[in-house]
């Protein structure tokens, strides 16, 4: 980082800090801020009432330039722009070849990809690939800034399975407000194993993205990123809810099954899902692909960063029913259903095997824990340094990563969602005990809960320098981030 923006950096955070010790007077309680799952969907007054109104838009899928099999060509461009979020009213946004969001690009499990990312902002940014196995060169972390103007063109040959990652920027202490303002998209991996099985994979048709993300919209459609001492604690959440940058949107579907992919793109809210009929889904698959068996349930957890694809039946309904998607019973997204019948798809029993990384081969085990509140969150005591490597590793050897959250304190602590560059892991344990089958596939990012310690494993297959951080965007922009190297 530069001298400049390190000083402006330290100067805001002892705002921070100093606001710190005002805001412990306020009853938190009212809000429950602190609890555990960080819920207060309802209680920001900017929250507008739900209508279900907008046809969700779906985002387009990326044009692959290149007309040679396995090898794909892709063009993306961060770009300035406004967008209506509410009808007749705009407000600034950026986007990625558009107003607000990006593209979905789809790509082969074996493929070559080479992506030009041209920044056309007027300030620096990065482009990090969420979940994808890659080499540090080309993860576009803060170390690959792009400056106004200019091109990066990553290269690499996807070769982890079927899966819904996603990209969004990576610049220091910027990543918050660039990904708020609208930089995200989704990165799709297909494989044969996923085209065998016979889910909805229709895009746009049977098989929807929905990126879910909270904003503080004003009465004039506007928001604006700007962190109150809420926001620096909790990480910046607001009452209204978007899913693909509509408010209050609806969908049609069949009476049939359906395929939702579901990515919390949200700074900082973690969402618990449940249908307003409390119908359950099935959860086919994790953050970094299938899961082995389809998980039933009734309520989905996902934190910021997380991915989960589910199938919803549909079948049960008459012409012209309508079901709620909710954040805690708060309705944020309406399925109206029509009469068409469509083919039925049957959820095999079997998705996919995962191999267990067997953990007698871990070469180490090392620790991380969350600590501190606001703008002294911390991992192990330090805060992102670009100038301190703080982990060094060995390429290709396991390690079970530790980590704690320590983030107690006096008001409960929250829960935070550790996320680490470059690699998928399987969890081993939460405080000791099995994970939640949900949680039994491929993770790269994992809710910790205050007290919380979670075990998880990862094999290193990478070269190069990545971040670990809580992806709470305001924590890590703050610096609850540090950096390893493996080589
Ligand atoms: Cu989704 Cu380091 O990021
Ligand atoms: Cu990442
Ligand atoms: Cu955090």
């Amino acid at each position: 980082m530069d001298k400049y923006n390190r000083r402006k950096f330290l100067s805001y955070s002892l705002k921070g800090a100093a606001g710190l010790a005002a805001i412990s007077l306020v009853p938190f309680g009212v809000n429950k801020i602190f609890n555990n799952n960080g819920m207060m969907y309802g209680n920001d007054s900017s929250g507008l009432p739900f209508s279900g109104g907008t046809p969700l838009p779906v985002p387009p899928l990326l044009k692959n330039m290149s007309s040679i099999p396995s090898k794909a060509k892709f063009q993306l461009s961060a770009q300035i722009a406004k967008t209506e979020f509410i009808e007749g009213k705009e407000t600034d946004t950026y986007g990625y070849n558009g107003n607000y969001l990006g593209p979905v690009i789809r790509v082969r499990k074996g493929d070559e990809v080479s992506i030009k990312v041209k920044n056309n902002l007027n300030e620096e940014t990065t482009v990090h690939w969420h979940g994808l196995e890659v080499d540090g060169e080309n993860d576009g972390g803060p170390h690959s800034r792009i400056r106004p103007g200019e091109t990066w063109n990553p290269k690499f040959t996807v070769t982890q399975p079927a899966s819904t990652l996603w990209f969004h920027p990576h610049l220091l202490h910027k990543t918050g407000e660039q990904v708020y303002k609208g930089l995200a998209g989704l990165f799709y991996v297909d494989d044969d194993v996923s085209d065998n099985l016979k889910l909805p994979n229709e895009y746009g048709v049977n098989d929807i993205p929905l990126v879910i993300q909270d904003k503080k919209l004003d009465a004039n459609g506007r928001f604006e990123y700007r962190l109150g001492m809420h926001d620096v604690m909790m990480g910046l959440q607001g009452g209204t809810i978007l899913v693909n940058g509509a408010v209050n949107p609806y969908l049609e579907v069949p009476r049939g099954k359906m395929r939702f992919r579901l990515l919390n793109g949200s700074n900082a809210r973690i969402y618990e899902l449940l249908f307003s009929n409390n119908q359950n889904f099935y959860q086919v698959a994790s953050d970094g692909g299938l899961l082995e068996q389809p998980v039933e349930m009734t309520k989905l957890v996902l934190g910021p960063g997380e991915r989960a694809e589910i199938i919803v039946d549909f079948s049960m309904f008459k012409d012209g029913d309508t079901v709620e998607l909710t954040n805690q019973g708060t309705e944020f997204m309406k399925f109206m259903v029509t009469g068409n019948k469509q083919q039925d798809f049957n959820i095999p029993n079997q998705l996919t095997k995962i191999e267990r990384i067997d953990s007698s081969k871990a070469v180490k085990t090392r620790k991380f824990i969350f600590q501190g509140m606001g703008s002294n969150v911390n991992i192990n005591g330090q805060q992102m340094d670009m100038d301190r490597m703080d982990e060094y590793l060995t390429l290709n050897t396991t390690e079970i990563w530790e980590i704690s959250n320590e983030s107690t304190g006096m008001m409960g602590g929250m829960a935070h969602p550790f996320h680490a560059h470059g690699i998928q892991f399987q969890i081993l344990d939460r405080d000791g005990k099995q994970p939640p089958a949900n949680e039994s596939g491929w993770k790269d990012t994992i809710l910790v809960y205050p007290g919380e310690n979670v075990r998880a494993i990862a094999t290193f297959k990478y070269p190069g320098i990545f971040m670990y951080h809580c992806h709470i965007l305001e924590h890590e922009d703050a610096g609850m981030m540090g950096q390893f190297k493996v080589e």
